[in-house]
């Protein structure tokens, strides 16, 4: 299966992509987590986008598009994947159709999870992030059974620098002006289903399963 989750910061692409990688055995491409990683390393990239990324402001298309061209060439991509948190504007969407037709293939399905503004805010105040694996927790709706220790690989927890209630509003502003209007993209091309991720974590995982129904 090939894969774009779409979705606001928060909405809960980043959980059900780990859910929908572990039962299709397909790799998540979260450009968001390979960008943090970049930062985490001090490497150029990850200088040059450390100020937009805690502004919460998006990172140069040319930047993204070339980190998931390169990342579309490692041997796990062959069987399918999951894209998390790209494309996100629509020049992303036009480089990413380039890319696909270039390797022969083409998207099954973009699926939108459909949240309130407020209830985004709430959620990130209590999201936890491990800094090693990615793996991502909230203090009530899906704690780590270690507390601030990560249950998958044992390190500390941390809270992203993204997260503060102002850069979260900052956020929500940029995804409905850049990254909405790409429901309306995958629409034209018959890709969209669009999934209710208001409800608790077990009946949003329910409905997106259904979803990916092909
Ligand atoms: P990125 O890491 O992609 O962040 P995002 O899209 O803003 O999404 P999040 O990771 O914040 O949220 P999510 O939807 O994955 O939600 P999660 O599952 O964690 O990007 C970060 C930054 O990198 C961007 O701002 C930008 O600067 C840059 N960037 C990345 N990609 C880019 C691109 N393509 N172009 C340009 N710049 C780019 O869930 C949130 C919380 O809620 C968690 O705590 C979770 O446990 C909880 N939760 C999830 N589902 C539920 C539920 N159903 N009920 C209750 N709680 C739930």
């Amino acid at each position: 299966m090939r894969l774009i989750l779409l979705g606001a910061p928060g909405a809960g692409k980043g959980t059900q992509a780990e859910i929908i990688s572990e039962k299709f055995g397909i790799p998540q491409i979260s450009t968001g987590a390979i960008l943090r990683a970049a930062v985490a390393e001090q490497t150029p990239l990850g200088q040059k986008v450390e100020k937009v990324m805690q502004s919460g402001g998006l990172v140069a298309d040319e930047d993204v598009i070339a980190l998931v061209r390169e990342r579309f060439g490692k041997p796990d991509c062959a069987n399918g994947f999951i894209l998390d948190g790209f494309p996100r504007t629509i020049p992303q969407a036009e480089a990413l159709d380039v890319m696909l037709t270039e390797m022969g293939i083409g998207i099954d399905l973009a699926v939108s999870l459909e949240v309130e503004a407020e209830k985004i805010v709430a959620r990130m105040s209590g999201r936890r992030t491990c800094p090693v694996c990615g793996a991502t927790y909230h203090v009530v709706y899906k704690p780590s059974s270690k507390g601030e220790i990560c249950d998958k690989c044992g390190a500390g927890l941390t809270t992203r620098a993204d997260d503060r209630e102002e850069v979260v509003r900052d956020r929500l502003a940029v995804y409905e002006k850049q990254t909405a209007p790409l429901k309306n993209y995958y629409a034209q091309q018959n890709k969209l289903r669009l999934v209710e991720g208001q409800e608790e974590l077990a009946d949003t995982t329910a409905l997106m399963e259904k979803a990916l129904v092909l």
